[in-house]
């Protein structure tokens, strides 16, 4: 619009006009007050409110169906593809919600004509321990997203893995509440600076997936507090997340999604969440009882927080304060976030960008797990043949499935064109070939491949070589757990005959959680790479010949067997706690599975804590990995005043530049009833060879306290603490003792 203040002067006509134009912008000027900036999201949030019938306000607190789960509405025809669209305001200029799960990559942009850079999985992610590598991973996903029209993300999970065994343990952050909740902060941090909204999930204790929807999880609150509800808290607090979404399960007796004590008490009093509990997809059981328990918002439909809502609204049950703060959650979240005032414009997405970004966070993800005699990096001058075996390493890399799976360009890499379409739990290659990515970095070299199916022909194929490469890999996914932590698909066999064959075997691991290996001492070198991503191939190659030195560190234990897991086998739900694929499975979850019972009896004692506490070898511990370079720690300093600082000094004593992952431990007072030690602290510290540095860390005060049950609170124990730090949880060799009151 354009109007010259001269000409109204002048003009009768034109002030006729310019006075019309005004008079038509006056329903808008009630928007004005919130479209001020410069008011906080509460304040804008507070004056939407205000203006919304209660219609809008209950069509604000649903989704309107999703493809393939009941009940769908004709509104869903908008979702852009994704999990989940909420109406917005159109009236007051309030705009929709577009969600899609995003745990590594934007989720379905193949199926929806679009596409997606496929990161390392968020486990890779943990392995980095880089919290400016976490925040980039965010940050890519964010600007796809909204490249493709969406303005929140459904990815960080952040369960820990108690049980790994769980089909997502790719998709989560490890089996420490401090790293996971610290990365998953950092993750936050990334998505929503490029204003999309971001949700940290499944709250919480939705450690298995099978029976995932009628499992009640049994578990004393103190162990809750202290391992899985921790990395919530921290997450919450770092990142001031839009969004928790709580999860499928019962927790001590009341479903996730209507536990008072988890959303309510916890949740938003203790820890002042300011944003919204949205439901996990058919994850609501109730309308009054979820409202009042802190449920802001179901998915992905309207069977409870719809009619059935404003039913219990206008019969007095439901108090309309309690649905203005619903609403005011969501709307201070789509404030605070940004994507009421920066909307997302769909756009091309940076390929070679993603690419780049994809590899280079998967080179600091992974693992050197074994190293013989030096073998690696390989000597490209000195090698004359390399046989590459297994795993379809000719084409491609494996990927973790279910909600999280992205789409690989051109399908999966392992079908004939056209044919390798993505659906649930299909087991999806990623068009990232680590034999090129070899042959490449060895350009001089013979270098074959044996798909390693026979494993005798494999052996024979691999002893004609200098170096046998051979990559194994174990697919899981959302929906599923892992029958065991063997490989599958006698990989353990022909890992075995090619070592047999060639004593310079290296192993390249494809897996989202630990796996056994029987024949690790007779490989030279072990790689675990995760699922590696778009660009995991070349990563790998990079590590392989010496151009990347690892830095990764493990998240979760690897175990030497599963009999030395706090549980020996998964408990897995009776037939009539589950649904199969009738068409009305939905009415049966909505009203409640009949419940079957696990206990976290092992309590406090996750992952690491779990081993150290009944002196249990293990196969590579919790904070593990190698790198071509050595490194050496002195000058331990322990001060206590307001907060502990822990402060020392790392040398990188070999000739490589490195970085290497110092890790802080602490052993609590005896009589805090703790096991032995927990992570507390840590920093990644780039080194050139030769160089020193002075690492100076402050405690959190929470990291070393316990949780008081009668108290309610957070409590120091008196005494005497010790301080270990090291490159990983079993090798710490800087120790020193102080005490706090
Ligand atoms: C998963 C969530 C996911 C949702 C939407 C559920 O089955 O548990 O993680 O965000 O579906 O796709």
């Amino acid at each position: 619009m354009n109007l010259h203040v001269g000409s109204l002067r002048t003009n009768p006509l034109a002030s006729c006009i310019a006075i019309l134009i005004i008079l038509s912008w006056l329903p808008a000027a009630a928007q004005a007050g919130w479209r001020n900036t410069s008011l906080s999201p509460d304040e804008r949030a507070a004056m939407v409110v205000k203006e919304m019938t209660l219609d809008e306000k209950i069509s604000m607190l649903h989704g309107t169906g999703m493809v393939g789960l009941s009940p769908m509405s004709p509104l869903a025809v908008h979702s852009n593809g994704g999990a989940g669209y909420v109406v917005g305001v159109p009236r007051l200029g309030i705009p929709p919600i577009q969600m899609s799960d995003a745990a590594y990559g934007v989720r379905s942009s193949g199926e929806n004509g679009r596409y997606s850079t496929a990161l390392p999985a968020d486990v890779a992610g943990a392995a980095s321990w880089d919290p400016e590598a976490a925040y980039e991973y965010g940050a890519l996903i964010a600007r796809e997203m909204r490249a493709q029209g969406y303005n929140m993300t459904l990815g960080g999970g952040i369960n820990l893995t108690r049980e790994p065994r769980n089909g997502r343990t790719f998709e989560y952050l490890g089996e420490d509440p401090i790293l996971a909740g610290k990365m998953v902060g950092q993750v936050m941090r990334g998505e929503q600076a490029e204003h999309v909204m971001g949700d940290i999930k499944h709250y919480a204790l939705n450690d298995q997936e099978s029976g995932r929807n009628a499992v009640n999880v049994n578990i004393d609150k103190r162990s809750m507090r202290e391992s899985d509800m921790l990395a919530f808290e921290i997450g919450v607090r770092e990142a001031n997340p839009a969004a928790v979404m709580c999860s499928y399960n019962r927790v001590n007796g009341d479903y996730a999604c209507e536990n008072k004590y988890l959303l309510t008490d916890v949740l938003k009093k203790d820890w002042n969440f300011k944003g919204f509990v949205v439901s996990d997809w058919q994850g609501t059981h109730s309308a009054a009882k979820a409202s009042a328990a802190g449920l802001d918002h179901e998915e992905p439909g309207e069977i409870f927080f719809g009619d059935a809502l404003k039913k219990e609204v206008e019969s007095g049950k439901v108090p309309l304060a309690e649905v203005d703060d619903h609403v005011r959650r969501i709307l201070r979240s789509m404030f605070a976030s940004g994507v009421v005032d920066y909307p997302p414009v769909k756009s091309v997405v940076d390929v070679v960008g993603g690419f780049e970004i994809a590899q280079k966070i998967e080179e600091q993800s992974i693992v050197l797990l074994r190293n013989e005699g030096g073998q690696l990096p390989l000597d490209v001058s000195k090698i004359g043949s390399i046989a590459v075996i297994g795993a379809h390493s000719d084409v491609g890399m494996i990927s973790g499935g279910g909600s999280a799976q992205v789409d690989p360009p051109g399908g999966n890499a392992i079908m004939p064109p056209g044919k390798g379409n993505t659906y649930w739990q299909a087991h999806i290659w990623f068009p990232t070939s680590p034999l090129k990515a070899i042959r490449a970095g060895a350009p001089h070299a013979n270098v074959q491949y044996d798909p390693g199916t026979d494993p005798s022909a494999a052996a024979a194929f691999a002893k004609k070589a200098d170096v046998a490469i051979v990559f194994a890999y174990q697919w899981e996914s959302e929906g599923m757990d892992l029958d065991s932590l063997s490989l599958p698909d006698h990989q353990d066999d022909l890992i075995a005959k090619v070592a047999a064959a060639n004593p310079h075997t290296i192993v390249v691991l494809e897996t989202g959680s630990p796996v056994t290996m029987p024949w690790t001492d007779h490989v030279s070198g072990i790689l675990e790479a995760w699922y590696g991503g778009s660009r995991g191939g070349e990563a790998v190659a990079r590590v392989l010949f010496g151009e990347v030195n690892p830095s990764g560190k493990l998240p979760l234990t690897f175990p030497r067997t599963e009999a030395d897991l706090p549980h020996p086998h998964i408990v897995m739900p009776p037939r009539e706690s589950t649904t199969g694929g009738e068409p009305d499975a939905w009415k049966k979850i909505a009203a409640g599975l009949p419940a079957f019972q696990i206990t976290y009896d092992e309590g406090l004692k996750v992952g690491y804590k779990w081993y150290d506490a009944e002196h249990k070898k293990v196969l590579f511990p919790f904070g593990y990995g190698l790198s071509y370079t050595t490194y050496d720690y002195s000058d331990l300093r322990v001060t206590a005043g307001k907060v502990v600082n822990v402060s020392f000094k790392v040398t990188n004593t070999g000739n490589r530049d490195g970085a290497e992952v110092a890790e802080i431990y602490a052993s609590l007072p005896e009589s805090a009833g703790e096991p032995p030690k927990r992570l507390v602290g840590w920093s990644k510290v780039k080194l050139k060879a030769g160089e020193s540095k002075e690492v100076a860390i402050d405690i959190d005060p929470e990291y070393l306290s316990v949780f008081n049950v009668e108290r309610d609170a957070w409590q120091l124990i008196p005494g005497s603490y010790t301080l270990m730090v090291g490159g990983s949880s079993q090798t710490l060799p800087l120790k020193d003792t102080v005490n706090l009151k």
